[in-house]
Parts: C-alpha cells; structure tokens; sequence
C-alpha cells in the first residue's frame, strides 16, 4: 500500500482511559468468603503485556490454599448450596451478571490492560458475552427438571476449573455460571499472565452475597492447577489450554471417578470456495485469524481457498492487511493488540523460521509497530504443504497458512487431515453446498458466510486432540449433573 492510501486510513489516536479501573498493588485468594493471603506469603507479578510494566501482585497458592479451598467448597456445597431451592440460586446468578454489567467498562478496560487484547475486543465481544453467560445460566437454574424431562438431574459437588489466559473472564463465565446453576460449588484457577479480571470478578461475587465457600479463587501457576487436579474431594474438572497439560491432567484422573471436560488447542479450517462473496470472506479471514493477536483456541488458523480465486482472494487479503492496525491494546481504533506474554510471543516467532524452513513463503503486512512490547504484524504463509509443522501445530498467534484446492472432497479431506476438530468456516453462496460440506467437516463448531460467532445458547467444544465435553447451551449443563 501506498504512503498516500496508508495516510488516508490513519486515524487520530482514541485511547480508552485507564482510569476507570482502580487496580490494587496486591491481589489475594478468595476462600470461604474471605480475601486471604496464600499459606506461603509468596505472590508473582502480573504484567501490561503492551508495555511491559508491571501492574500487580497476584497471590501464589499452593496445594494447602487448594486444600483450604476445596474444604471450604464441600462444607459451601453440604450445608448451604445444594439444600437452596433452584430459584433462589438463580437468583444469586442473576445478581452476578448484573453487577458485572454495571461494572463492564472496568472490567472491559482491565482485561485489555492485563492480556493486552483490543478494547475493542474486551469492551464488544469479552464483557458483553461473559454476563449474557451468567443471564443465560442463571435462566436454567430453576429450569433443569424441564431441561431433562425425567431423568432427575443432580448436581455433583465441588468443581475445579481452569482458566487460559486468551479469553480470561469469558471462560471463567463459561464454567462458573453452569456450575453454580446446577448448584454445585467451584474452585477456580486463572491463569498466570491473566489474573486481573478473575479477582475483580471474585470481588463482585463477594458483593453480590454469595454464601461464604460456593465460590473460591485460588490463582496461581501449573502446580497450582494441579493441585485442584489432583484434590480427592474434588468432583469435576473443567480445563481450557493447551492440549499437552490436557493430556497431563486426563492421565491424572485416570481410574478416579471424577468429571473432566477439556477444550484444548485447535487448527481450524477455513474454507472459501469459488461463488463466495469474496469481499465477505476476506473479512471473515481477518476476524478470524488476526483479531485477538489469534489467541483464539477456535481461529481459522487454515485459510483453504479454491484455486481459480486463490490469487484473487490472497491480493484481497494482503490489501486488507495493510489497513490493520497494530498496537496500543486501549485505543478504539486498534485491530491487533499486544501478544500475550513475552513467552508466546517468541513461540509464534519460532514458528515464523519453522515455516521459512521447510520452505513456505511468508507476508507479514507492512504496518507500523509500536517500539515496545510484544508485538507483531499479521502473517501469512504461501505455499504451505500439507505435512508442514506450521499446517499441524496449533501457532495461536496472528500467522495464516493458505493452501488451495480444486474440489469438495479434496477440501475435505484436507481440512479434516489435522489431530484437532475445535472448528471450521465454510464460505459459499450456494446453501446445499454448504450443508454438504458442513456436515462432513470433523470440528465441533461450523460457520457458514461468517466467522467467530458466539452466542451463550450455542454449545462449543472439539473433536480428537480439540478435547471432548460441551460448554455452552443446554449440552453446558451436563458436564455438571449426574442422573439417576
Ligand atoms: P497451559 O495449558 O499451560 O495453561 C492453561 C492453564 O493451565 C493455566 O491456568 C495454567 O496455569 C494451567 N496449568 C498449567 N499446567 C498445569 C497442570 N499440570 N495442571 C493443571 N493446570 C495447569 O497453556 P500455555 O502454556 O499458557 O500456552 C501454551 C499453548 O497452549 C499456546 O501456545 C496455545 O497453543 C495453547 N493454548 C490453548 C488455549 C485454548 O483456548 N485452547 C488457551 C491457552 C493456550
Ligand atoms: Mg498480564
């Protein structure tokens, strides 16, 4: 792109203030209703990925604080949870989501200062879906007799949930509301790099009244996590991240009688076939890989485009690209916001030499970059082959792999050669040809002519190495019932 077209798409800078959040120097565990020091006195630091200052300091617990926890949630579950009539317990989630809903511009501008996502993204997409969870689920609470006609529905105890750092409140929202609505009692773990939005949300619960125990926030690393893992008073485990401590954590219940769903990494196809509206579909490329820096478990990572519009479709792209805006996470007018963590962030730029090592060419848009912070310009990588590392590993970062095809069945089988099934977009005008495809793609979640979608009433989660359970709808709740 021109200098001259590159002027015309400035913008003036429109950063979100910061101030709408008061952050703490020090954040504690919640336990039994109380705001406690971890048992060790240990706290790590919690950073602006976008600048790279500290922020704050987040309590370290250790299996004791997990302990503690967990005996807090049992004792929560025993005596006060499970003996509330549904209603009642609905009621406490609607308070949840409401005072979250009040409190949304903070909540929205502290997960961009922490995870460095867009305001955009947190204040349009985050925030909103995280409390539309809470609505949707403190709706079933009263409702779970209708919801599974005869077949007596429990709840299970005390749930342990594990949070990643890419959509951090919105996947606390995704297990907390169904847990609590199905009246069972949680101990939750943020994770390290993303902490912030849990302990205000901990803070809100607490406001909200909820009896001492029903929920727990014990923040910390992997030891931590595995300590929820591997508690014996625990009922279920719910984890989002990575699909090797998936494989950690499903090894570690082996023969117990605990719970698990997981939803791990992904490689989702994306697929553009010939009569799609092609201005669309570039669109929908771009949400779908590049928004949220690509920490998306669901990110159409795989653009698969037919050949007779490949060139067209990917000079489309490269111009689209161009007009991306990289950097300050706060400010409205930005599209890509700062990589995670310093950790990530050299992840995906090891990826970047895998992928010119076997030999694919690589575009990286020609827009400007901050000076400071994790950040990087939108990638695409042309001529990828089937067997490439950067075709099969989940990259979780702004990189697209384009590779052609000429027919249905070619696709397919392309799009489905892959360990993970998490999801997949199909781009056609014609809508048999979508039902086609879509019903014969191996992915827990298909869109058609759109990208990204997400809706509490619309179950998620994976096929193969994608993990199993649902979160999400109706199928959210099973994970937390057992029935007779
Ligand atoms: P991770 O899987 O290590 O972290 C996710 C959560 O699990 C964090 O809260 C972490 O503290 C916790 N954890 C780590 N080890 C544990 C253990 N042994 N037992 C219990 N909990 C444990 O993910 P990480 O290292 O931050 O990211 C690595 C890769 O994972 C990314 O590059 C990406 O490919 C993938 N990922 C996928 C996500 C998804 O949404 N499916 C989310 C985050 C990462
Ligand atoms: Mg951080």
């Amino acid at each position: 792109m021109s200098k001259k077209t590159q002027d015309i798409w400035s913008y003036a800078p429109a950063p979100e203030s910061s101030k709408v959040v008061q952050i703490k120097e020090k954040y504690d565990l919640y336990i039994d209703g109380k705001f406690v020091k971890p048992s060790s006195g240990k706290y790590f630091k919690s950073f602006n990925p976008a600048d790279e200052k500290e922020i704050c300091s987040i309590a370290y617990g250790n299996e004791k604080d997990v302990d503690l926890a967990v005996k807090a949630a049992r004792k929560a579950y025993n005596t006060v949870w499970s003996k509330l009539s549904s209603a009642e317990r609905g009621k406490y989630i609607f308070r949840i989501a409401r005072m979250m809903q009040e409190r949304s511009r903070e909540l929205a501008v502290a997960e961009s200062i922490d995870s460095g996502k867009t305001i955009r993204e947190s204040r349009d997409i985050d925030i909103p879906l995280a409390c539309n969870h809470f609505f949707y689920y403190a709706g079933w609470a009263d409702k779970l007799e209708e919801a599974f006609p005869g077949r007596k529905p429990k709840s299970l105890g005390v749930a342990g949930q594990i949070i990643p750092w890419n959509f951090p409140l919105l996947m606390a929202a995704w297990k907390i509301a169904p847990a609590l609505a199905t009246g069972n009692t949680v101990v939750i773990k943020p994770a390290e790099t993303t902490s912030l939005t849990m302990m205000i949300l901990a803070e809100i619960i607490h406001e909200a009244g909820l009896p001492a125990g029903v929920f727990n926030v014990v923040s910390g690393y992997g030891d931590t996590g595995a300590a929820i893992v591997n508690h014996p008073d625990v009922n279920k485990i719910a984890f989002t991240g990575s699909t090797a401590v998936g494989k950690i954590i499903q090894k570690a219940l082996a023969g117990t009688d605990k719970k698990l769903t997981l939803e791990l990494g992904g490689k989702s196809a994306n697929i553009v076939f010939d009569d799609a509206p092609i201005d669309q579909a570039v669109e929908g490329i771009v949400n779908g890989i590049f928004f949220n820096q690509g920490h998306v478990c669901c990110a159409g990572s795989r653009l698969f485009v037919q050949e007779n519009i490949a060139e067209k479709v990917i000079e489309k792209l490269k111009f689209r690209m161009a007009s991306l805006i990289v950097g300050d996470p706060l400010d409205k007018n930005t599209d890509i916001g700062a990589i995670n963590s310093k950790e990530q962030f050299e992840t995906i730029q090891k990826y970047l030499k895998i992928g010119k090592d076997e030999g694919s060419e690589m575009y990286q848009s020609p827009c400007k970059l901050p000076k400071k912070g994790n950040y990087m310009a939108p990638t695409l990588f042309m001529n990828v082959a089937q067997s490439n590392i950067i075709a099969q590993e989940e990259i979780f970062g702004p990189v697209l792999t384009i590779q052609t095809f000429r027919t249905i069945d070619e696709v397919i089988q392309k799009a489905n050669n892959s360990p993970f099934g998490l999801a997949a977009g199909v781009w056609s005008d014609k809508g048999s040809k979508v039902f086609n495809v879509t019903s014969q793609l191996r992915a827990g979640v298909v869109w058609a002519n759109t990208y990204n979608k997400f809706d509490p009433a619309a179950p998620f989660g994976g096929y193969k190495e994608s993990g199993f359970g649902r979160e999400g709808g109706l199928h959210g709740l099973i994970p937390y019932l057992k029935f007779d």
